[in-house]
């Protein structure tokens, strides 16, 4: 009896009557409704439990965890998998709890659901952001279909560290950049309204400086000044919130000493200066950690810092479900929190048209299949945008009736190129090389072989990825087939698990017996092609880069990444991508990126007193923004005017070649005096990418404002300070030429 009344005060605020009023009075009038475990159960989210198409489970945590959905406990669940899952559960939410309050399901679609893009930092490489937008919304509209209404996306952590192996996730080492694909990819996935049954809910994380992790180490202790924190480390969060983003995480790491999930300061950068609305999650188990960190004595005193923090939901710890209700009475947390948490969920929950239709996501397609999905070919696209081209002595593209050789550990992957985040597609999907090569060329005067086993032993997402380093055999094959052949396609790089979360690496040399196998052979065959996949920049060694004829970066590629990568290959299509990071020439001179400052002895000098090594340069073996396409495209000098408050940036850029391209035309600025803070020697601020048909010439314009030459201040605030200015309208960071102006 009791329950039906209540449920009914749920179905009064989604009656037509209800569905008038603003969605601040549909939340109150739930809320008024609700006790304060109920509250606190709208901010307590759970790992998908038990296998809900299956009986209730008896016992154990998941026993516990499923009483607690019953009891109207969960406001929220991540990783459950399979439409007929979601509704079952979401059944229990809506038919068995007091209020019937449905569940927000969520999941890290991270670059696609099923059908998967290039990783997130291969899709950066493209500085495509229609394209960006496009694949995030592509991976909402696959996942919605299948119940799931928030992404754990964007990841919009800058770092300038390739040992941290979720450098994957983002989008590379600029503030710039970083802000735009933020921008993107949240439009991209949440479209024009929540409510479109196609959008979901996305997420910018994680706040913040993860991508500082010392020593490149995941999860490790982060230290960063103020002026890098708001400089380069918030624009591109600042972005999301801007683009509307529903939703912050909290990261792993400290802020000025202070876990960032138990951070007032952070928090209350994000909900009062910067005005943020929507729920602000923990990481997964971050509450809890903060025991480990030594902050918390323990999971009580833990859900208290965490609430006082303003972190909205608690993922996974348990900690605000078993005390959040107890510490509100004895007074350590204030009511008004858990009522402007449950509020910011309740609202998230209408926003996403839960509450009046809380099936409303469940529409999944028939079977899913790589070629059949209607995302592929963008996922191919994406492929073949993404992709850097490194170096090219003239042999790519590749001509039709050569004999060549596919050799090398990645030539016949089908796992590895889907990369570390694929919680939901299924493993070995990708189409691999040799099968795009089979696509596009044929399978006539091809020989394949892989060469020495790459990994000992299964792989799988929670357990390392052991390499073999010591036996060789199957080396010999690669060999034979190489030596026969025209061409080599040596297919090489680091496994789709070597990078991602918990998966930083010392080394960034090719894994295992690569290296020797790419000399060996090099001893037989004089034209190499190497094949490069790659979550993270990788670094090849002098002698192999010298004697190979050409580089070809393909990220791990997602699904689609054999035939984009045969495409590019046999010059269907033109490479195009540019490094979003730069890749060094030593672990020894990370971090490396080129928005550096000068500091004060730039050098070179004669003496040893600059700041240099004394045993290599002080440049990267590639800069970013470095890419290079099948034609030659020149870049006139730059001028600059004034035109009124602004600037008029220009330069020619002429495609001197005989095939089109795309070419991603850069302009960076350089303010050479500031009394707010010095300034890096180069800063990007505008990019276009352009087609070039051959022989074609573009003026290409930008128009700059005092307000993209801003800086913000150690304390945040963002301040324009007249003085000179240099820019470079260049195909890179570290090329073009310079014209000055006085900023008055
Ligand atoms: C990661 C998050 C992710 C979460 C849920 C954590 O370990 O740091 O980025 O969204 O797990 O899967």
């Amino acid at each position: 009896m009791k329950k039906v009344f209540l449920l009914s005060a749920v179905l009064v605020t989604a009656s037509a009557f209800a569905q008038k009023q603003p969605t601040a009075w549909r939340v109150d009038s739930v809320l008024q409704l609700m006790t304060l475990e109920e509250k606190v159960g709208q901010m307590n989210q759970y790992n998908g439990f038990w296998n809900a198409t299956g009986p209730a489970p008896e016992g154990g945590d998941a026993a516990t965890k499923y009483q607690h959905l019953r009891n109207g406990w969960v406001g929220s669940v991540l990783n459950v998998q399979g439409v007929e899952e979601v509704r079952a559960m979401q059944r229990v939410a809506v038919e068995e709890t007091r209020l019937g309050i449905p569940l927000i399901f969520g999941c890290d679609v991270i670059h696609g659901y099923k059908t998967l893009s290039p990783i997130p930092l291969a899709e950066a490489a493209s500085w495509d952001l229609e394209a960006i937008a496009k694949s995030a919304h592509n991976g909402a509209e696959e996942a919605t279909s299948y119940g799931l209404n928030w992404t754990f996306a964007p990841m919009v952590d800058i770092s300038r560290d390739p040992r941290w192996g979720r450098i994957m996730e983002g989008a590379g080492e600029d503030p710039y950049l970083g802000s735009r694909i933020a921008e993107a990819r949240v439009r991209g996935f949440q479209g024009e309204q929540l409510n479109d049954p196609r959008s979901m809910a996305a997420c910018a994380k994680h706040f913040a400086g993860y991508g500082f992790s010392e020593a490149g180490r995941d999860y490790n202790t982060v230290d960063v000044s103020d002026y890098t924190l708001y400089n380069v480390i918030y624009p591109p969060f600042q972005a999301a919130k801007k683009a509307g983003v529903a939703t912050f995480m909290n990261s792993f790491n400290t802020m000025n000493g202070i876990p960032a999930t138990g951070n007032q300061a952070l928090a209350e950068l994000l909900k009062e200066d910067w005005g943020f609305e929507g729920v602000l999650v923990s990481d997964w188990g971050s509450v809890g950690e903060m025991i480990a960190h030594g902050y918390a004595r323990n999971l009580k005193e833990a859900a208290e810092q965490a609430a006082n923090a303003r972190c909205d939901m608690d993922m996974e710890s348990l900690a605000y479900v078993q005390f959040l209700a107890s510490l509100v009475r004895e007074g350590k947390v204030s009511e008004s929190l858990v009522d402007d948490a449950a509020r910011r969920v309740l609202k998230l929950k209408f926003d996403l048209g839960l509450m009046d239709d809380p099936y409303r996501y469940c529409n999944r397609p028939g079977s899913w299949e790589p070629t059949t999905s209607p995302w592929a070919a963008d996922a191919q696209e994406l492929a073949e945008k993404s992709a850097v081209l490194l170096k090219n002595n003239g042999i790519l593209p590749l001509v039709k009736k050569q004999a060549i050789a596919l050799v090398g550990p990645m030539a016949q992957e089908k796992n590895s190129p889907l990369g570390n985040w694929r919680v939901s597609s299924d493993d070995f999907t990708a189409l691999s090389l040799y099968e795009g090569l089979v696509q596009v060329r044929g399978e006539k005067r091809m020989t394949v072989a892989s060469g020495p086993v790459f990994l000992k032993g299964p792989i799988s997402f929670p357990f390392e990825a052991e390499i073999n380093t010591t036996d060789t055999s199957g080396m010999h094959a690669v060999v034979k087939a190489a030596g026969e052949a025209e061409i080599a396609i040596l297919a090489v790089g680091e496994h789709g698990f070597h990078s991602g979360e918990a998966r930083s690496r010392m080394s960034l040399h090719l894994p295992g017996l690569q290296e020797q196998l790419i000399r060996e052979v090099l001893k037989v065959q004089e034209h190499v092609v190497l094949v490069l996949y790659a979550g993270r920049p990788m670094i090849l060694p002098d002698d192999i880069t010298e004697q190979v004829d050409a580089i070809l970066l393909a990220w791990q590629p997602g699904t689609m990444g054999g035939p984009a990568i045969a495409n590019l290959l046999m010059g269907k299509r033109s490479p195009s991508g540019r490094l979003p990071v730069t890749f060094p020439r030593s672990e020894g001179q990370i971090p490396l990126y080129y928005g550096a400052y000068t500091t004060g002895r730039p050098g070179p000098s004669d003496a040893v007193f600059w700041s240099h090594y004394g045993d290599g340069p002080n440049t990267p073996a590639y800069p970013f923004g470095y890419g290079l396409t099948y034609s030659t495209v020149t870049y006139a000098a730059t001028q600059v005017k004034q035109m009124g408050d602004s600037m008029a940036v220009t330069a020619l850029v002429k495609n001197e070649g005989k095939v089109a391209v795309d070419e991603v035309v850069q302009l960076y600025a350089r303010d050479h005096h500031s009394r707010l803070g010095v300034q890096p020697v180069r800063r990007l601020i505008g990019f276009q990418r352009v087609t070039l048909k051959p022989g074609e010439e573009r003026m290409m314009t930008f128009s700059v404002t005092a307000d993209q030459l801003s800086v913000a201040t150690s304390e945040g605030e963002r301040m324009f300070e007249p003085g000179t200015f240099s820019f470079w309208v260049a195909p890179h960071s570290a090329a073009g030429t310079s014209a000055s102006i006085d900023w008055k």
